[in-house]
C-alpha cells in the first residue's frame, strides 16, 4: 500500500457516488484491520502470523517505536453537490499498528454541522450558497503511537436546485411522493389529543370531538417546542405543535348510518358532533427512533371549535354590527367556522381565517327580508347569507337544554324584539382573521376585525422589515371577490419577537391600521385602493350601500371594494410571500363565471376544458406582484401572471400559457407556500409549493402538489390571446405572463380518491415536511365508500371509512425535501 497523501471522498446526493477509490473497499479495510486485532486478541495460530508476517509484530514491539509507520489515508477525489443535500464524507485509515481514532474537521467555507465526525463517514447538509462555494475539510488518524496523519478535501457546493424525478398523474388511492422519499401518516380525523379519550373506532359511533381531531384538516403551521413541551422554542425541528384548521366535515362518515333528521329536526348529539368537527386543533408532534408521532397527552393540546370563547378586536369591538342575545356589548363571540388558510406571526401566533361561513346560517330571505332595512338587505345578500336551511340544519336541534342557544345561533332571522332578544347578527361574528397562540390553552383566540370581513382564504405576512410596517396579504374566496393588504399602523420592532404576552404584541400590530383592496391594471401595474370611511366614495353618500363609519367599512369590506373599483377575479385563494425577494404570490383557483366577454389582463382566459362544455377559466392561474420600492407600505405594484393551469393536451396558444407537460402539468391551484429561510429550500431560490383543489382535471388524476423554483415578476412579457365564446368567433385579451417555469415546476405529490390536497409547513430545517389530505372519498357515503384512505396507504383495507389526515414526508437520506 502506497503512504498516500490525500484521503478517499465521496458524496451522496441520492443519486450519485463518486468514490473514485477504486482498489481496496472501506469495508475490506475495516474488515482486514478488525480481523488482525481480533487475531492478536484470541492468541493466533501459526497461520494467522503467518498471513500478517513481521507488521504485527514490529508494531507491537516496545522497542521499535521509531519503525512504526504513521497511518496511511487513501486517496480519492473532491466532489460537488448542490444546497440542501446531504454529502458523506469517506475517509479510509489504515495503520502498521492500528488506528487508534479518526476524525474530520471543517477547514474553510460556510459553517455545516459534521454528523459522526468522529467516523471515516462523517455527514453534512450542503449549505445554503448564492454562487459555487467551495468547503474544505480536513480527515485525520492517529495510530495507537500517537501519530497522525492528515489530508484536506474539498466539497464545492452550488446553489439549490430541485433534485427529484416527477410523480406521475394517477388516480390511485393513495399518496405517491418521488422515488427517494418516504411518506407516513401521522395525524388522522378522530385520533385523540388527551389523555384518557379512547381511540378512534371510525364507525359513526364516535363522541367527544371536543378532545379529537377534526375533520377536514387544512391549512397547517409547525410551531417549535422546547425539550419541556410546554415552551416556545421557534428552531426545534424534532419537537413542536401543529396548529391546523378543520375546515368542513364529510358529514356521513362521522355518523353510524349517515346523518339524520327527525320530523325536521337534526339530533342534538350529531349536530354537536358536527360542530365539534370545525375549528382548529393543536396537537404536539416529535420525532423519535427517526418516526414522526403525535403525542396524545401533549401539554398543549388543544381544541378550538365552534363553540369555544373568542373576543373581538379592532374597530368592529363593541359595535352594534356583532351585538346579539349571547353577546349584547359585541365584544363576545362564540367559536371560529370554516378556517381555510392562514398565516403566522413572528411572534409566535398563528393567524386562522374563517373562510365560507355564510352558508352555515339559516335565513330565508322571503321571510327575514321584510324584516330588514334595506342596507342591511343589501349587505346580506353580498355576502350571500341567504341560505334558507343552513348548510348542516344545526340550527333546527331542539337541544335537551332549552336556554342553550348553541344551535339556535345558527338562524340568523330577525325574530326578536331587538338585536339583543336574537341572533340576526351572528353572521356578522364571523369572516375575519382570528389570531391563535398555541403556547398558551388559556388564552382566547382574538378576532381581527381591523383586517377586514369577507371569504377570508388565509393571510399571510409580507416579510418583515426592522422599522418598516407589516403587510399581511389576504385573498376573498369567492368568484369575482378580490385581493386585499392590510398595513398595520405599528413599524416592525424586532424586539416583539419575543414577547412573553403574545396576544398583546397582535394587539399592538394587528388593532389599527389601514385595509386595502387591490386594483390591477392592463399595464401592468397596480394600486392598493384605501378601504378607509370618508375617503373616496367610502362616505354616506355611497350607493348601493351607505357607509356609517369605519366599523361598518370593515365589516362590509366587499361593498367598500366594490365602491373602490377593485379588480374583480378569478377566486383569490392562498396567498405567499417570497421569503427573499418580498413577491407577493396569490393562487386564482377557476372562476365558473368568467366569459370570454369578461377577462380582464390578470383574469385573461375563459375556454372549453372537455369534458367540460361551459367557458369559463376552469383551471386557474397564479398572479404575482412585486410592491413599489419592495416595501409592504406600498401603494402601487408590478403584476404579472407567473403560471396558468390546464392539462398538458389544451391549446398552448391560448390555454395552455405556460406550456406545461406531462410532469406539471395542473389544474385549480389553491394551497400556496414558500420553503421557510431557516433552511436552504427558503434561501437563494426558494422553492414554492402549489396544492391543488380541482374538479376539472380528476377525470386524468387526483389532485397534487407541485414544487417550483419561480423567477420573478415580469422575467416573461405581454401576450395577447384569443378566448373563444360558445357561440364561436374570437375575442383579443391581452395579458403579461412570466417565464415558462419548464423544470423548475415539478409535480412532488398526488392524493388519494376525491382528496384535495392543502396545508403545508415544514419543520426548521426543511427535513420533515407536513401536508394535509382533506376530504378523501367525498362524494361517498357509508354506503358507497369511495376511498379508503388513509387504512389502506401500505395495504389494501376493503370497507373502512376514509379520514382527512396529516401526511409526514421525508427525503430517505435525511435531505432537505425537495431540492
Ligand atoms: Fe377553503 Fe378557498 O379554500
Ligand atoms: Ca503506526
Ligand atoms: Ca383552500
Amino acid at each position: 500500500m502506497t503512504n498516500s497523501t490525500s484521503v478517499t471522498f465521496g458524496y451522496d446526493d441520492g443519486d450519485v457516488d463518486t468514490n473514485r477509490s477504486g482498489g481496496t473497499s472501506l469495508n475490506d479495510m475495516v474488515e482486514r484491520r478488525y480481523s488482525r486485532r481480533d487475531a492478536l486478541r484470541g492468541g493466533v495460530s501459526a497461520a494467522a502470523f503467518a498471513v500478517f508476517g513481521g507488521a504485527v509484530l514490529a508494531a507491537c514491539s516496545d522497542k521499535d517505536i521509531a519503525a512504526d509507520s504513521a497511518p496511511t489515508v487513501t486517496a480519492g477525489s473532491s466532489g460537488t453537490t448542490s444546497s440542501g443535500r446531504v454529502v458523506t464524507l469517506t475517509g479510509i485509515a489504515a495503520d502498521d499498528g492500528g488506528v487508534a481514532s479518526q476524525s474530520f474537521t471543517q477547514v474553510s467555507g460556510p459553517a455545516v454541522t459534521l454528523t459522526n465526525a468522529a467516523s471515516g463517514a462523517a455527514t453534512f447538509v450542503a449549505p445554503s450558497v448564492s454562487a459555487s462555494t467551495p468547503l474544505v475539510f480536513r480527515y485525520a488518524a492517529v495510530d495507537s503511537k500517537g501519530q497522525t496523519s492528515s489530508v484536506e478535501t474539498t466539497v464545492t457546493v452550488t446553489p439549490a436546485a430541485l433534485g427529484f424525478t416527477a410523480v406521475a398523474k394517477n388516480r390511485l388511492d393513495k399518496v405517491s411522493v418521488p422515488e427517494g422519499y418516504s411518506v407516513s401518516v401521522l395525524y388522522r380525523l378522530g385520533d385523540p389529543i388527551a389523555a384518557g379519550t379512547a381511540a378512534y373506532k371510525n364507525d359513526g359511533s364516535d363522541t367527544d370531538f371536543a378532545n379529537r381531531a377534526g375533520d377536514h384538516g387544512d391549512a397547517l403551521y409547525w410551531f417549535g417546542l422546547a425539550a419541556s413541551g410546554n415552551a416556545r422554542e421557534d428552531g426545534s425541528s424534532t419537537r413542536g405543535l401543529l396548529v391546523m384548521n378543520h375546515e368542513n366535515i364529510n358529514q356521513p362518515y362521522l355518523h353510524v348510518a349517515g346523518a339524520t333528521t327527525v320530523a325536521g329536526a337534526r339530533p342534538e348529539a350529531e349536530a354537536l358532533k358536527e360542530m365539534e368537527c370545525h375549528g382548529l386543533s393543536i396537537v404536539e408532534v416529535s420525532k423519535g427512533g427517526g418516526a414522526w408521532t403525535y403525542n396524545q397527552a401533549g401539554a398543549l393540546n388543544r381544541r378550538i371549535t365552534p363553540l369555544t370563547p373568542t373576543v373581538f378586536n379592532g374597530p368592529v369591538r363593541g359595535t352594534a354590527h356583532l351585538r346579539t342575545a349571547f353577546s349584547p356589548t359585541g365584544v363576545a363571540g362564540r367559536g371560529t367556522i370554516n378556517n381555510c388558510a392562514n398565516g403566522y406571526t413572528p411572534w409566535g401566533t398563528d393567524l386562522t381565517c374563517e373562510e365560507n361561513w355564510a352558508g352555515y346560517f339559516r335565513r330565508p330571505t322571503a321571510a327575514d327580508n321584510p324584516r330588514r332595512t334595506p342596507k342591511e338587505v343589501t349587505a346580506l345578500a353580498r355576502y350571500a347569507v341567504t341560505s334558507g336551511s343552513g348548510n348542516f340544519g344545526w340550527a333546527t336541534v331542539a337541544p335537551a337544554d332549552p336556554a342553550s342557544t348553541i344551535y339556535r345561533r345558527w338562524d340568523v332571522q330577525a325574530t326578536g324584539a331587538s338585536a339583543l332578544a336574537d341572533f340576526r347578527n351572528e353572521h356578522n361574528q364571523f369572516g375575519w382573521v382570528v389570531e391563535i397562540d398555541p403556547y398558551d390553552k388559556a388564552a382566547a383566540p382574538r378576532k381581527r376585525t381591523a383586517l377586514g370581513r369577507m371569504n377570508h382564504e388565509g393571510c399571510w405576512p409580507s416579510n418583515f422589515v426592522v422599522g418598516r410596517k407589516p403587510a399581511f396579504y389576504m385573498g376573498d374566496d369567492a368568484v369575482n371577490e378580490y385581493l386585499y393588504k392590510f398595513v398595520s399602523a405599528t413599524a416592525w420592532s424586532a424586539a416583539d419577537a419575543g414577547s412573553a404576552d403574545r396576544l398583546a404584541i397582535g394587539d399592538k400590530y394587528l388593532d389599527s391600521g389601514t385595509l386595502y383592496v387591490a386594483k390591477f391594471n392592463a399595464d401592468g401595474t397596480g394600486q392598493w385602493l384605501p378601504l378607509v370611511y370618508g375617503t373616496g366614495p367610502l362616505t354616506a353618500g355611497a350607493a348601493p350601500y351607505a357607509f356609517a363609519d369605519q366599523a361598518d367599512v370593515l365589516t362590509h369590506a366587499r361593498l367598500a371594494g366594490d365602491a373602490l373599483g377593485a379588480t374583480r377575479m378569478d377566486r383569490p385563494e392562498w396567498t405567499a410571500v417570497n421569503p427573499v425577494t418580498g413577491e407577493v404570490y396569490l393562487t386564482l383557483t377557476n372562476n365558473s363565471t368568467r366569459t370570454p366577454s369578461s377577462t380582464d389582463a390578470a383574469n385573461p382566459r375563459a375556454y372549453i376544458d372537455p369534458p367540460s362544455s361551459s367557458v369559463s377559466n376552469r383551471n386557474g392561474h397564479i398572479i404575482r406582484l412585486r410592491e413599489t420600492g419592495d416595501s409592504s407600505e406600498a401603494t402601487g405594484f408590478a403584476w404579472d401572471i407567473y403560471l396558468f393551469g390546464a392539462g398538458s393536451d389544451l391549446d398552448a396558444t391560448n390555454i395552455n400559457l405556460s406550456g406545461l407537460d406531462a410532469t406539471n402539468d395542473l389544474s385549480s391551484p389553491d394551497g400556496l407556500w414558500f420553503g421557510r429561510p431557516s433552511n436552504a429550500s427558503g434561501l437563494v431560490t426558494p422553492v414554492l409549493w402549489i396544492q391543488t383543489d380541482d374538479s376539472a382535471y380528476t377525470d386524468v388524476t387526483n389532485c397534487m402538489m407541485l414544487a417550483a423554483m419561480p423567477g420573478t415578476v415580469n422575467d416573461g412579457g405581454v401576450k395577447t390571446i384569443t378566448n373563444t365564446p360558445a357561440g364561436g368567433g374570437g375575442i383579443s385579451q391581452a395579458t403579461r405572463i412570466g417565464k415558462a417555469p419548464g423544470t423548475q415546476l415539478r409535480r412532488f405529490l398526488v392524493g388519494p380518491l376525491e382528496a384535495e390536497i392543502t396545508g403545508v409547513d415544514s419543520t426548521p430545517d426543511g427535513k420533515t415536511l407536513f401536508v394535509n389530505i382533506q376530504h378523501p372519498g367525498e362524494n361517498g357515503n357509508t354506503g358507497n365508500i369511495t376511498s379508503n384512505w388513509p387504512a389502506n396507504q401500505t395495504a389494501p383495507a376493503p370497507g373502512v371509512r376514509p379520514r382527512s389526515a396529516t401526511v409526514v414526508i421525508t427525503k430517505n437520506d435525511g435531505g432537505v425535501v425537495a431540492l
